[in-house]
């Protein structure tokens, strides 16, 4: 069921309002109408066994395919670069279903060090428990780590493409290449840059996953998740090593995945087994807040990026901070990388460390008035969030430090306000925290002088 090709070679913006759309052959609807429906009729027992059987076209039930998630999924699928898409309830939904379609108990994972919390939980506690060992490279932009840290029961390689919260790049061609030689698929979480920055699979990634429920939905309305298939990965390639895809499966009537659905193969998996059979499902009104989003994607990101640069530049002159954390500026570690899979810009979110620690970041969070103190990113409007009290607080701190997450460190989510406005709001801020410091001047002043005279 790939996307129809109607519009293929148009730019990023024509594609993000016509990509996957279909006509409404009843009343001529526009856009993709809501189809809130839990199942679909059949006509009559033929056609009920046939659409079961995938020999019928037409839907079944809401939890294996639904109209308005379908064209969901051919937009994505369309501005991504991908063969095909799978849309899901959220963005850790889509991580859980797009590696537990690809690796098993027994099997090992590599995945980048800086990555979302929720992610490094989710591989780190749920998968450990199901016996998939996910293991953490170190530095990232070493390409010899990940080929060292490589063994014979490897099966994935994982990234983001712009890291939550540290903003490191991924070099995606790099460890595309690493992966296949080793014959395993590359997986990009690409929720922060968007295919509007950078689509991953032009750079080699096999899978790429998103959380919708950030850019592509845009207005913090609702959670969702997808997973895109490149549709090039060779799941035959290594025998015996995706055996799920390549060996005879009782549901396809003793072929495998592989042969019958071919290039298909992730996805029907997706579709029939970790898809449908978890039972993540996306509602169909989620679907449509997510397609409303992605229509104003590149618009919206783009402003983002370029507010998001203009902050990072005035933090960066603040004599307060430390260090920030946005690799669109040239001190950032990754910006030779930004240069080259970014050039459009390096996204919205961005992380400063103020000095002064957790003490000061906690004066700072509580002055602010127009940046809303939220767990969230993506969002038309601004958000603050303090990493090491609340999102990375469960993780010890040799791993807090090791993925730089200081008691001073800031996020900040950058929305479509008036650029003028977020920097005031950031000034309330640093005054706050300046008199906050005087007064614990005058305090220790005080207690030194009474001590003195006592
Ligand atoms: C990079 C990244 N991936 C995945 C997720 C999880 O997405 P969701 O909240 O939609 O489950 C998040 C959430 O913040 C994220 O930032």
């Amino acid at each position: 069921m790939g996307y129809p090709s109607a519009h293929d070679d148009a730019a990023f913006a024509t594609r993000q309002v016509h990509a996957g759309e279909s006509d409404d052959a009843a009343f001529g609807a526009r856009i993709t109408p809501i189809y809130l429906s839990a199942g679909f009729r059949f006509d009559d027992f033929a056609e009920a066994r046939d659409r079961f059987a995938g020999e019928a076209e037409g839907y079944v039930y809401t939890r294996s395919g639904n109209p308005t998630n379908a064209a969901l999924e051919r937009r994505i699928a369309g501005l991504e670069g991908g063969r095909d898409a799978v849309v899901v309830a959220s963005g850790q939904a889509a991580l859980t279903v797009s590696v537990l379609s690809v690796v098993g108990a027994g099997d090992h994972v590599l995945s980048a060090q800086s990555i979302y919390s929720g992610t490094r939980s989710l591989f780190s506690q749920a998968f450990g428990r199901l016996g998939i060992e996910v293991e953490f490279i170190d530095d990232p932009r070493d390409l010899g780590e990940w080929r060292r840290r490589l063994r014979p029961t490897t099966r994935a390689l994982y990234t983001e493409s712009i890291a939550n919260p540290t903003n490191e790049v991924a070099d995606l061609a790099g460890i595309a290449a690493v992966a296949h030689q080793a014959g395993v698929p590359l997986i990009v979480d690409n929720t922060l840059a968007t295919p509007y920055l950078v689509r991953p699979i032009e750079h080699g990634a096999d899978l790429v996953v998103h959380s919708a429920s950030k850019f592509l939905s845009g207005h913090g309305a609702a959670l969702g998740g997808v997973i895109i298939d490149a549709g090039t990965f060779d799941w035959a390639a290594r025998p015996g090593a995706y055996p799920h895809l390549t060996r005879p499966d009782d549901a396809l009537h003793g072929r495998s995945y592989v042969e019958a659905h071919g290039d298909h193969a992730l996805t029907a998996y997706v579709r029939e087994v970790t898809g449908a059979l978890f039972g993540p499902v996306l509602s169909p009104v989620n679907a449509f807040l997510i397609q409303q989003g992605i229509e104003t994607l590149s618009l919206r990101v783009q402003r983002q990026s370029s507010t998001a640069l203009e902050i990072a530049a005035w933090l960066e002159r603040q004599p307060e901070v430390r260090r920030v954390d946005y690799a669109g500026l040239a001190s950032h570690p990754s910006h030779d990388l930004t240069a080259r899979y970014l050039p459009r810009g390096a996204g919205a979110v961005l992380a400063f460390e103020i000095e002064g620690g957790e003490a000061s970041a906690s004066v700072f969070y509580d002055a602010v008035d127009l940046f809303s103190r939220m767990s969230h990113i993506g969002d038309a409007r601004s958000l603050i969030l303090h990493p090491a009290t609340t999102t990375h607080a469960h993780l010890d701190r040799a791993t807090r430090e090791r993925g730089r997450i200081t008691g001073g460190l800031l996020r900040l989510s950058i929305g479509l306000e008036e650029p003028d406005d977020l920097i005031r709001d950031l000034e309330r801020g640093f005054a706050a925290v300046r008199v906050a410091h005087d007064v614990d001047a005058i305090d220790t002043d005080v207690r030194v002088t009474e001590g003195s005279t006592r």
